[in-house]
């Protein structure tokens, strides 16, 4: 074993995180502080105490079906590359060798028995275990270096749910079941809405923005924006309509703010998050032809939540899916800094729909959704925006959570209760009450992870 290395002391006083939350829900009163938007020193930390310190999502099992497939990415700042061994078994590690700590997979996905590593080649198997240092017999290694594992470094908490995989470098978290709690509610509906199973479309898009990773968490749950941030997208399809008359195919956005369609969330535990809407028009959906099936197979109250509410699902801190008025579709984030995000995103489909239907659904991915599409660049151009509105220091505090605060109750309402969940809070009214409560879930769990990481790292530095 090589000794500890010397920690340094602490060198900053405590930071008194409580500042940043003004959560007095009893009294009418939830605000963000924008410091957490703009403030690097936090970012730091965001990355020690929640990314790096708790369950985060890596991948779906899609994307590295067989043995030997492998998937590289990112727990936080670290690299880590998720492999399939012989017998299928999933195995992750921190991608750096353990000779002069190069990147040992330099590929993002792909099939490979062994990974060798580009800088001298020490090789490396499926589990993780050192096969070739090149040259050994010559190298006169002493017996004390070679007394060291040269294994790669497994990541000490991985886990599945349903295909969706995730992993923790902090080997006491929870249970990945209990971190998920309610949410794998959510999660079973995405994954039960076709019996051969559902699987991320091969190929994706990625591309970073300029702003927090937090306007990601909550843009995807913030039905406010949709007719003001993507009314390029309701003028086109005005457009549409007004060509095409009755042989128009496709939900209608303004009419659905005209009509005042239901809707509700969930702040759920753990900092994850769903806000749901009615779904004006099932019918435009690819699953609406196998309604009776579905019906038959999760009985029907499921099949009423998968055909005619949209969900748009995040599990804290990293994963989103929406499965809403058309289509579902994948994100996953990854900060860079605080001010620089990177997305995946990817199209969610079952496991071999008819073409017909794949096709409908590639269409409508790329027509709202894809990074090329008439919807995804607004919301990074207002992510940008607030970006740089926010380093207008003098102003403090964010009034983006307040919405739907009177009419938000504690604990289940009836559609929790025909789900069988115990969100934290519920609310339900109509599309233009557009909930904001439901973030207060994220930021909750934001304060809790970082106290518990600070309360932590003291803990470990204190002196026997
Ligand atoms: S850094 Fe990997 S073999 Fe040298
Ligand atoms: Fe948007």
């Amino acid at each position: 074993m090589n000794r500890p290395a010397q920690r340094p002391l602490p060198d900053a006083g405590l930071v008194d995180f409580d500042r940043y939350l003004d959560d007095r829900i009893d009294e009418g009163q939830f605000a963000v502080h924008r410091d957490i938007f703009r403030d690097e020193f936090l970012f730091d930390l965001e990355m020690k105490y929640i990314f790096e310190s708790n369950w985060v999502f890596l991948c779906h099992a899609s994307q590295l079906p067989k043995p030997h497939d492998f998937f590289s990415t990112h727990i936080g700042r670290q690299p880590v590359l998720v492999t399939r061994n012989a017998a299928s078994e999933l195995k992750a590690f921190l991608n750096t060798c353990t000779h002069k700590g190069s990147l040992v997979c330099l590929n993002r996905s792909g099939n490979r028995k062994f990974h060798s590593c580009t800088y001298h080649g020490w090789t490396f198997d499926t589990n993780g275990r050192c096969v070739s240092i090149k040259d050994h017999a010559d190298a006169a290694y002493t017996p004390a270096f070679e007394a060291h594992s040269h294994d790669l470094q497994a990541v000490p908490k991985l886990a599945e749910y349903r295909g969706w995989i995730f992993a923790s470098l902090n080997a006491d978290v929870v249970p990945l079941e209990q971190h998920l709690g309610d949410a794998r509610v959510f999660i079973d509906l995405l994954v039960e809405q076709a019996p051969g199973g559902m699987e991320l479309v091969r190929g994706n898009a990625s591309y970073t923005f300029p702003g927090n990773w937090k306007m990601q968490v909550e843009n995807c749950l913030d039905g406010y924006h949709l007719n003001i941030a993507h009314k390029g997208f309701i003028e086109i399809t005005r457009r549409r309509i007004a060509r095409a008359g009755a042989a128009y195919k496709g939900p209608d956005i303004e009419a659905m703010f005209g009509i005042n369609l239901k809707t509700g969330s969930f702040g759920l535990k753990n900092g994850h998050a769903l806000f749901f809407t009615e779904n004006p028009a099932p019918e435009f959906r690819p699953l609406w032809p196998q309604r009776e099936q579905l019906a038959e197979r999760l009985g029907a109250g499921r099949a009423k939540w998968l055909l005619q509410y949209g969900r748009n699902l995040t599990i804290f801190p990293n994963v989103q899916c929406t499965d809403n008025a058309v289509i579902g579709q994948f994100r996953v984030l990854r900060p860079l800094a605080t001010n620089l995000t990177e997305m995946e995103i990817y199209l969610w489909v079952p496991v071999g729909e008819p073409p017909e239907a794949r096709r409908q659904r590639l269409r409508q991915y790329e027509d709202f959704f894809n990074i090329s599409s008439t919807g995804t660049p607004d919301d990074f151009g207002a992510y940008r925006n607030c970006q740089e509105g926010m380093q207008a220091r003098a102003v403090e505090w964010l009034q983006g959570h307040g919405r739907g605060m009177g009419r938000m109750v504690r604990g289940a309402n009836d559609y929790a209760r025909e789900l069988g969940i115990e969100p934290e809070t519920c609310s339900e009214g109509p599309l233009n009450m557009s909930d904001e409560t439901l973030f207060h879930a994220n930021y909750r769990q934001w304060l809790r992870l970082m106290k518990e990481g600070q309360r932590r790292e003291l803990a470990a530095r204190a002196p026997d």
